[in-house]
């Protein structure tokens, strides 16, 4: 990440602007092949090609870089490529697409598009390994687990056997590990000791995508690039901290992935916890990769022990979400008719160390919820003392400071103003600054510097084992509570603002939730 930390003047768009998609002023990356595991799946297609064709788009990758896709089914290299195309196409073309663009950049597509390569091969046989060490040489190489989570040690262990992880004459090995990284805490343990007996930690690239998306990265340069938030970010001057993902959609046909992994796994450790470290770690010494994840582990392993009755589960019953009826999660397919699988989760934690002690972080995370908004909200404590007592006015709000972060991308801030006139009145005033206003955005997916970092060797933005460990000690206890039959599932309608029991966790502490959606753009593109 160091690489590319330049410092532009920003102004209102039209003038000078930063391209944000892919960094600009950086260089080509290193030369590398890049192996994909799960070749014929649907984040390659939707992502990851997107995402290569962006830097080669925008000249950040090197001449010598080679794709090499590997999947069981039937693909040649001239299928891969013709299927990849349409792909692409049908997304560069859809206004509501990520990716969209006016105009495809036909030279970018077909620089990328030639060195594409299909290996058709089984990741549980030696044989693909052999294929792959064949196809790839000695050169640098990434491999890429875009694979269901049950293949990633099989995986791992058969490019360790073949060789694929050696690192020799100053070439890297690398592999990136999608999500989810284990289901609790052994299970990551047991994943982190099984990959660290074929590769050092260094090779590891622990992708969570929303470190990839630039709001979150910029919440860093919010807080240290500048004087003037820092310094109030701490217990004597803050209330509490509210943390929301909600989203739109449902479980978008992944019904069978989503019974055995719920809210609670499928955002909190890994998501929720990736916003909380990014607002809540202590500065780190510099931008370096250790730096940065030794202040977030840091920050993980000061989370008090979750205690289950300061939390809520819960699952949408049928409603209404953006106009349309939907069903009740139970109705999806591949759910069980008698599901216990909670798509909410609304907890408070406590960090242990002394600029948060006693300030409350609330995080929440539901699917079909009434707008999409991925946010953090800090909760000033009120001016002092109230100096006016004397006036008309009674009561002083609160200010907010709320980081947008999807779908709108900006900075809010609300505070008390002065209501003009001749009697002192105040009227609660809001200052909303979009990024999008002073920085031009080219098109991108987030996975764009994620995979120009894995090229340049740097680890800032990826997991850490002991940060993986850490959040999953953290929800242990919830993950303990919430194992049998026993644990309280609420119900909340789809398209509401959730359960009310959530509603019910912060009132006891005289606090509400800010509500979600009813916002422009609060309406949500496929998740990843
Ligand atoms: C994924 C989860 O990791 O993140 C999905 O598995 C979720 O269930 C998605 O929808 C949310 O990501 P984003 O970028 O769409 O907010």
């Amino acid at each position: 990440m160091d690489q590319g930390t330049t410092i532009e003047n920003a102004s209102p768009k039209g003038q000078s602007g930063a391209d944000v998609g892919t960094r600009a002023g950086s260089t080509a990356a290193n030369a590398c092949t890049l192996v994909i595991f799960g070749a014929d799946g649907d984040l390659t297609k939707r992502l990851l090609i997107p995402a290569l064709y962006n830097l080669a788009s925008s000249k950040l990758l090197s001449n010598d870089f080679s794709v090499f896709g590997v999947d069981r089914g039937q693909n040649t290299t001239e299928s891969w490529k013709g299927s990849l195309d349409h792909m692409l196409r049908s997304f560069t073309t859809d206004p509501t697409s990520e990716s969209y663009t006016p105009e495809l950049d036909e030279a970018a597509w077909q620089w990328l598009s030639q060195r594409l390569n299909h290996i058709q091969g089984d990741f549980t046989k030696d044989d693909t390994f052999t294929d792959i060490r064949k196809a790839i040489g000695n050169g640098n190489a990434i491999f890429y687990l875009a694979v269901p989570s049950r293949f990633f040690a099989v995986i791992i262990e058969g490019l360790g056997k073949s060789g694929l992880l050696r690192q020799e004459d100053g070439k890297f090995r690398n592999v990136i590990i999608e999500k989810p990284f284990g289901s609790d805490l052994a299970s990551a343990q047991a994943l982190n000791a099984c990959i660290l007996k074929h590769g050092d930690e260094s090779q590891y690239y622990r992708i969570d995508h929303f470190l990839g998306k630039e709001t979150v990265q910029s919440i860093m340069a919010l807080r240290f690039a500048n004087g003037m938030f820092e310094p109030t970010w701490r217990r004597e001057y803050i209330d509490h901290v509210q943390i929301t993902a909600s989203e739109t959609v449902g479980v978008e046909g992944r019904g069978s992935f989503y019974e055995g992994t719920g809210a609670l796994r499928d955002m909190v450790p890994n998501h929720l916890f990736t916003l909380l470290c990014m607002v809540a770690m202590e500065p780190p010494n510099s931008f370096d990769a250790d730096d940065v994840r030794s202040e977030k582990a840091k920050l993980l392993s000061a989370i008090q022990p979750l205690d289950p009755n300061q939390a809520v589960r819960a699952q949408y019953e049928a409603g209404t979400s953006l106009g349309h009826d939907v069903s009740a999660y139970r109705q999806e397919p591949d759910v069980a008719p008698d599901s216990r699988t909670e798509t909410y989760v609304a907890l408070k934690l406590l960090i242990d160390n002394w600029r948060w002690a006693g300030v409350p972080f609330y995080i929440r995370t539901g699917k079909h919820m009434a707008g999409r908004k991925t946010e953090i909200s800090i909760h000033h404590r009120p001016a002092p003392y109230n100096m006016f007592r004397d006036t008309p006015v009674d009561q002083l709000t609160p200010n907010v400071v709320r980081l947008l972060i999807d779908p709108e991308q900006g900075v809010v801030t609300q505070f008390d103003a002065k209501v003009p006139g001749p009697e002192m009145r105040l009227g609660q005033v809001q200052s909303a600054l979009h990024y999008k206003d002073f920085f031009q955005e080219k098109p991108a997916v987030g996975y764009e510097t994620l995979l120009y970092d894995c090229m340049m060797g740097d680890g800032t933005l990826f997991q850490r084992a002991d940060a993986i460990e850490a959040s999953w000690r953290a929800v242990q206890p919830l993950l303990d509570a919430w194992s049998g039959n026993q644990a309280q599932l609420h119900s909340y309608a789809a398209g509401s603002q959730g359960p009310e029991a959530a509603d019910a966790l912060l009132a006891r502490d005289g606090r509400s939730w800010l509500p979600v959606g009813h916002e422009a753009g609060s309406q949500q593109k496929a998740s990843k």
